[in-house]
């Protein structure tokens, strides 16, 4: 019975070859920031309040002028396509039906303007790697023309972390088939047998850049996860040229450079640590939060993300003062096992374990959830 994003978890394992499975719960090094992300957040209690009205529960929230049903979106992911043959406009369809906003990687299987029309209705963002400034450039005009609503930078990843299980499972890019992997998607013929009809996944938005010779070599970067590393503090002046709209640094963790993000004018923060997939040796988001909310001091929306799992983990960010949270595997645990049913599914699940935990702390707003950081320890 699949009723949490546990048993998405097992379930999406069983379904996929296990260098997918692997590539999407890997982490960097020996996996510490990964459980940590996890533990810490399982070591903060929520202290129940009662006798209070919680006969109708609310948990919408505006952000940048949007309502959002919940107060939870879907986190960048590269390589949906590897999951399920159009995953990205899978997840951004189950997204919409939500009514919460979508994340869209630079590393994604389809173009953003098909993910954009796929799922018209809903709210997207566009998470951006910068690996040569005029790709990078493209790619933003590209996502304001066709109307996604924020632009997210993501600045920890200058280089990527050692992610020892992708090693040993020989998954790289392009993709070589060994005996070992070729016994891996002879024992999942499903999957196989999707990868088949569909077609290898590729960065579409990358190839779709005109100069042939800048697709080949940003292809590459990408593939290697090769950064421009002289992106600074002032490159986002840059950045803001071509971008008008709200724009959000994703994966800092320490409140001077929360504090640098709000002198350089930033609509919002991501305290992230790319689900422990960077340094190893990186505290937990959970507990990078107060912090870096004390410093902001309520001027930007603070959102948190890496190891969410649980509507009440949504809760206990909310209380330590983030705006809202987003979810990475939990997502694609969800579109493995079943598609976008399962992606909608995980985000049912995480609305319904929410709306329970609300109601058991006695709120009927998030703002109650907000004010009662007192009964967080
Ligand atoms: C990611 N993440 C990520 N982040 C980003 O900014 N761009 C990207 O392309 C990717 N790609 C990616 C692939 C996979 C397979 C995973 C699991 C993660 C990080 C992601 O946005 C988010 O920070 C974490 O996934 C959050 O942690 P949890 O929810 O997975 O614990």
């Amino acid at each position: 019975m699949l009723l949490n994003v546990e048993d998405y978890r097992r379930a999406a394992r069983k379904q996929l070859p296990r260098f997918v499975a692997d590539y999407i719960d890997g982490a960097a090094d020996d996996g510490l920031c990964l459980r940590r992300n996890l533990s810490d957040l399982a070591a903060i209690t929520l202290t129940p309040r009662v006798l209070r009205d919680t006969s109708r529960v609310d948990t919408s929230i505006q952000v940048f002028g949007t309502r959002w049903t919940s107060p939870f979106g879907v986190a960048p992911t590269g390589l949906n396509g590897l999951v399920r043959p159009g995953g990205d406009a899978l997840l951004a369809a189950a997204a919409a039906k939500a009514g919460v906003p979508f994340a869209l990687s630079t590393a994604s299987n389809m173009r953003l303007e098909e993910v954009r029309a796929a799922a018209a209705a809903g709210v997207q963002w566009m998470q951006l790697y910068v690996m040569h400034r005029g790709v990078a450039e493209h790619i933003v005009q590209r996502a304001k023309a066709c109307g996604y609503q924020a632009l997210v930078l993501t600045v920890d990843v200058p280089v990527s972390g050692n992610r020892e299980l992708d090693v040993r499972n020989g998954f790289r890019l392009p993709f070589k088939p060994t005996p070992r992997l070729a016994w891996d998607l002879l024992t999942h013929p499903r999957w196989s047998l999707r990868m088949a009809r569909s077609g290898a996944p590729s960065f579409a938005n990358l190839t779709a850049h005109g100069n042939a010779a800048d697709t080949a070599s940003v292809q590459a970067a990408l593939l290697t996860r090769a950064m421009d590393r002289t992106v600074v503090w002032d490159t986002l002046d840059w950045l803001r040229k071509s971008w008008p709209g709200p724009l959000l640094l994703k994966g800092l963790l320490h409140e001077d450079d929360a504090r640098r993000a709000l002198a350089q004018g930033v609509d919002g923060l991501i305290v992230s640590n790319h689900g422990g997939r960077q340094l190893d040796a990186a505290p937990s988001a959970i507990s990078a939060l107060p912090a870096v909310v004390a410093a902001v001091q309520g001027k930007i929306p603070i959102f948190m993300d890496s190891g969410v799992r649980r509507g009440s983990d949504v809760a206990k960010a909310i209380a330590l003062g983030a705006t809202a949270v987003f979810l990475g595997r939990p997502m694609l645990y969800g579109l493995a096992a079943r598609g976008a049913a399962g992606a909608q599914a995980v985000l049912q699940a995480l609305q319904d374990e929410l709306v329970r935990a609300m109601v058991l702390m006695g709120a009927s707003k998030i703002s109650d959830l907000q004010s009662s950081l007192e009964s967080t320890r």
